[in-house]
């Protein structure tokens, strides 16, 4: 009997006829997700809770593939499951969920509020909501599917607090509530669908300030902080999210993939 032959490196990261959902798609980690997923080949359909900047971030996206805009708050449920729908009547269906969009919280444990703080934790419910929506989408479809969630270094370590002071607010206690939530959600979720065939992984990205939004003795405090005593830059993401997107990590599920620059290996 042939055996089949062994598919190459350039077959098993190809996404050509994929079609991937990206929330906080405008954002500037979201902005190179969008530019990796349609280079590697497949259709993007951006999400953003406005039009004009979902339209923006759709105009930049290579070919071949067409790809499509939706509105999509996380914070309101109703428009995460017509934003699903949305998405899946303009691209005919989805395979790859990245749910990466971010309501910031400038708070910090001295001065959030209960309210403030059960509202950060909502990120993590729409992550889910939209997560278990493309599993069902799957199942029906009787199709593979891959969901990545984007946690942080801060789901997995504590924050250096003499980093932050007398600069900025620390690093929020919800945000480091939320990202370690969300490292775990990926497992539980994993285990439950491997037999469906939808894989869950999480990218938790290390140090990516958004320079000069932020100051920059933060930047230079966190610098000093890291192994090899630099900042990430967006592409340096691009790899891990198509590994776990496509064929190439079709035997990758329940994991926490952390891109750090060495961070949480002190
Ligand atoms: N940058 C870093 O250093 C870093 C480190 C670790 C983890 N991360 C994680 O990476 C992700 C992206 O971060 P980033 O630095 O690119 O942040 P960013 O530039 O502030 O982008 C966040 C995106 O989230 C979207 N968003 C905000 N509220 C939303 C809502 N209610 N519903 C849907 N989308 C919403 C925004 O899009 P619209 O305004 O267009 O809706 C925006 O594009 C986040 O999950 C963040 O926690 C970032």
């Amino acid at each position: 009997m042939s055996q089949q032959p062994e598919p190459t490196v350039q077959q098993l990261f190809d996404l050509t006829g994929r079609v991937a959902l990206l929330t906080g798609a405008s954002g500037y980690l979201g902005s190179s997700f969008a530019q990796a997923l349609a280079e590697a080949g497949a259709t993007v359909v951006v999400g953003s809770r406005d039009v004009a900047r979902a339209k923006e971030a759709l105009q930049a996206l290579p070919g071949p593939a067409q790809h499509h805009a939706v509105v999509l708050d996380q914070m309101d449920h109703a428009s995460l499951e017509s934003g699903f729908r949305a998405a899946v009547k303009a691209a005919g269906k989805i395979d790859i969920l990245v749910n990466n969009g971010h309501e910031a919280l400038g708070k910090d444990l001295t001065n959030v509020t209960g309210e403030e703080f059960t509202r950060h934790l909502g990120n993590a419910t729409s992550y889910f909501l939209l997560a278990r929506l493309l599993h069902d989408h799957a199942v029906e479809r009787k199709a593979p599917a891959s969901v990545i969630m984007i946690g942080s270094m801060y789901g997995v370590v504590g924050s250096y607090p003499d980093a932050y002071a007398g600069l900025c607010n620390a690093s929020p206690v919800a945000y480091h509530t939320l990202k370690g939530g969300i490292v775990h959600m990926t497992r539980h979720l994993a285990v439950y669908w491997a037999t469906d065939g939808v894989r869950v992984n999480c990218l938790s990205p290390g140090p990516f300030p958004n320079e000069p939004r932020v100051p920059h003795e933060m930047v230079e405090r966190l610098c000093s902080k890291s192994p090899m005593k630099r900042m990430g830059k967006p592409h340096e993401l691009k790899g891990t999210l198509i590994l776990l997107a496509s064929d190439a990590g079709s035997y990758i599920t329940g994991q926490n993939i952390l891109i750090d620059g060495g961070w949480t290996a002190w």
